[in-house]
């Protein structure tokens, strides 16, 4: 009698859970900066599910933490995955989406400091689509090419850039992200 009901509570639980996230190249995580400028409870909803929205994650509301930019997730817990590209460098990615929900997506390079858009890489208009048979292999591995044109010395310094996924579910009304933290070597 007990089996099917646990079972189907365990199933449902898996599916509440887990959602998506980059797993290539690696991405910023939560860490002791996190917590310090957004709370515990904030670093704990991402250790309990990294692949969660952003709105499953409680901020402290103290202005300097923005759940809107990476996560919350800080550079400075961050500082030893630095990425370095050249201009025009192709970079690979891949990601996992265990629970798709269909909205658009982009990688976009962002100023950290002023959490601006430099530059806009890649564009999905339909991302993740739950309808699909199957999503295209592109949802899941898909390249970017790093910008040509930016400006003298940008993104040169660690922490000054990131390059950031961000995948909107319409139906679900969840908002997803990863950043990259990277260098210019040039
Ligand atoms: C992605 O989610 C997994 C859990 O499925 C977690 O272990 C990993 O740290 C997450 N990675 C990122 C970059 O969020
Ligand atoms: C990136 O992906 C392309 C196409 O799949 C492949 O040719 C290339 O070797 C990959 N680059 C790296 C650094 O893995
Ligand atoms: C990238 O996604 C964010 C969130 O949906 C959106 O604000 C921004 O306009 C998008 N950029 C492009 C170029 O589609
Ligand atoms: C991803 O692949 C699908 C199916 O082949 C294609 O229609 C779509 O344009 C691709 N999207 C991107 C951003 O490459």
């Amino acid at each position: 009698m007990f089996t099917p009901t646990i079972l189907a509570l365990s199933l449902f639980t898996t599916t509440i859970l887990a959602h998506g996230n980059i797993t290539s190249p690696p991405a910023r995580l939560p860490g002791p900066s996190m917590s310090s400028i957004c709370g515990p409870a904030a670093v704990a909803a991402i250790n309990a599910d990294g692949t969660g929205p952003l709105e499953n994650i409680p901020s402290n509301g103290s202005p300097a933490c923005n759940i809107g930019l990476c996560k919350g997730a800080q550079f400075a817990d961050n500082a030893a995955i630095v990425q370095q590209y050249a201009p025009g460098e192709m970079v690979n990615f891949t990601a996992q989406l265990p629970i798709p929900h269909e909205g658009p997506c982009n990688v976009s390079i962002v100023d950290t400091a002023s959490n601006t858009m430099i530059e806009t890489l890649l564009v999905f208009d339909s991302y993740a689509d739950e309808n699909l048979a199957q999503l295209p292999l592109n949802n899941t591995q898909f390249s970017v090419q790093m910008p040509v044109d930016l400006k003298a010395g940008q993104c040169m310094q660690p922490g000054e850039c990131t390059m950031q996924w961000f995948w909107f579910g319409e139906g679900a009304q969840q908002t997803y992200e990863n950043c990259v933290d990277f260098v210019m070597t040039a």
